[in-house]
Order: C-alpha cells, then structure tokens, then sequence
C-alpha cells in the first residue's frame, strides 16, 4: 500500500505514469466514458483549512470514478475537538477506502498516515502541496511545454515552492527559485532536491533575485505570499515582498510564449499583476480543471497498488 504524501517518496517513472493515466481518464471523460474503477469505494477528505479546488476536484473525481466522497470540515468532526489524530485515523480508515487531508504541519499528516490502514493523500500541508503539481506538469505536458523545460518561480519559499523543488529534482528540469531574504525555501528541501537533482541531471538554482531567475524561462510561477495560517503577517510580507510581483515588465525577461502558472486563488496586485492573470488564463484555467483529471489518475493508481 503507498501514501501519497510528497513526491519526495515517488520515482520519475511513478509521477508520470500517474499523470498519464490521468490524462486517459479526461480523455474517457471527454468521450462520455465512465469506467467506474472505484465503484462502491468511499474517500473520506478531511480539511482542516479552507480550499475550493481540492474539495471540488476530489470530490467530483470520486463520483465520476464510481465512488463516493465524504467532507469532514474539522470544525464539525471530533478531530476538532480534540480527539487524538490517531484515533481518528484508525477509525476512518476501518470504514473508508481512500483519504485525503489538508491541515497544518506536515508532522501531522505524516501521523495520520501512520496510523492508516487504508492510502493517505496529502491535499496540502504547510510544507507541501504535491497534487497540485500532478496538475501542473498534465498542463504542461498537454500545453507541449515539457522539453526544454525551464521554470521561474518567484514569491514566497512555501509549500509550492517546495513541491516544485521536488518536481524538478525528481523529473530532471530546470526549476531556478527567487524569494525575498527570509522568505527562502527550507534547507532539507533544498538539499533534498540538490541530491535527487544528481541522479535526474536537474538544475536546481536559489536566489534572491526574480529578473535573473525568470530570463529565458519557458514556464513562469508563483502562489500568493500570505499562505493560510499567515494572515497575521500579511503587511510584514507584502512589505517584504516588494519587487517580487508577476507582472508584465518581470514577465517580459521570460521567453516569448512562455506559460504562466498559478495554483490558485490568485491575490491580483499582490503577487501577480492583473494583466498577466488574464492574458494567462488559458493556461491558469486548464491547470486548475487538471486537479480533477490528475487526482482521478492518482487515486485510480492508488488503488491498483494496494
Ligand atoms: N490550489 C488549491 O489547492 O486550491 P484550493 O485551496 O481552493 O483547494
Ligand atoms: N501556499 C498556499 C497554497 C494554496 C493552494 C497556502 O498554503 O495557502
């Protein structure tokens, strides 16, 4: 049986075969077929965080899919209460075929997983965020951006940067880092990127800098600078984050036709101009549409390695 709690614990062959059996369920999607490969399987999706991407896409996935999809807003759950992770692991996963979860420390879902009898998917945690680059790299592959790939992401040292260290390092792509000082990506992510980096031929580049990270970029990105859980920090970090807005003179230094991706939701005026949102929402839509393909495949692969 495996989680799915970072791509850190999957192989370069495991990602992608996972995204393209995602691509060939949307591609039954579009075709009215519905092969049912969960029927009767129930995945019990445990936010501790606000979201409307995940729940939708999980949700709708699991239906489409066949199943049934439970949502456990923590306020209303024990868990919220107090009762220990443990427990509420070891019973919902005595009932459920599948979870997801979205909470805080990464240590919690890594708890939680533990104690699981059943797959554990991380639906974002404070240090990763690995189904969304499921969806990333499905758009980028059906955009046709994957040779040469070479990816700016500019903002804050967060859970997506994080999840593209491990993307990039694990897949062999150049992926170059700016944050502001005191905004940098963790040092065991970084390391840990820097040593996959080394088997898959990755560039992996850190710095404070966005104009020099973003030149000559075919894929530029970035996610908001107050994270759920900041919003305290909020003027802090849009002080601190002067000069690190997507907008179109940083934009211009990328390569011409260069995509522009955003996990959403999108903060205009703070970490992405307006005009780059729109004039990029062909893609932007697409990558958050993906979360629903991607996850299908995920939780489909999950379940045939069990
Ligand atoms: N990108 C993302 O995970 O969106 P939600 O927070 O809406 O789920
Ligand atoms: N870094 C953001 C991602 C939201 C999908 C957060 O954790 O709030």
């Amino acid at each position: 049986m495996r989680h799915f709690l970072t791509l850190k614990d999957y192989t370069k062959e495991e990602i992608l075969e996972i995204i393209e059996l995602g691509l060939k369920i949307k591609k039954d999607l579009k075709n009215g077929i519905y092969l049912e490969q969960l029927k009767n399987k129930t995945l019990a999706m445990i936010f501790e965080k606000s979201s409307t991407r995940t729940r939708v896409s999980f949700e709708t996935g699991m239906y489409q899919l066949g199943g049934h999809a439970l949502f456990l807003s923590s306020k209303d759950i024990q868990l919220g209460r107090g009762e220990p992770i443990k427990d509420t692991s070891r019973v919902i996963s005595s009932m459920c075929d599948m979870i997801m979860i979205r909470t805080f420390g990464h240590n919690r879902l890594e708890e939680f997983a533990s104690y699981s009898k059943v797959p554990v998917i991380n639906g974002l945690t404070d240090k990763y965020h690995p189904v969304q680059l499921l969806a990333d790299y499905m758009t980028i592959l059906e955009l046709g951006y994957e040779k040469d790939l070479k990816v700016a992401y500019i903002g804050d040292g967060n859970n997506m940067a994080h999840s593209w260290l491990m993307l990039a390092s694990k897949l062999g792509f150049e992926l170059r880092i700016a944050t502001p000082k005191g905004y940098e990506v963790s040092d065991d992510v970084l390391s840990d990127a820097i040593s996959f980096a080394q088997q898959s031929g990755a560039k992996i580049y850190a710095s404070h800098n966005p104009k020099e990270a973003i030149k000559d970029a075919t894929v530029v990105t970035t996610d908001t600078w107050i994270s759920m859980g900041q919003e305290n920090e909020k003027e802090k970090r849009v002080k601190d984050f002067e000069g690190f807005e997507v907008n179109e003179l940083l934009m211009c230094l990328a390569k011409e036709n260069a995509l522009f991706l955003h996990c959403l939701p999108a903060y205009r005026g703070y970490e992405v101009s307006d005009f780059v949102l729109e004039s990029h929402s062909k893609e932007v839509f697409l990558e958050a549409e993906n979360r629903l393909h991607a996850q299908k495949g995920l939780m489909v692969w999950l379940d045939k390695h069990r």
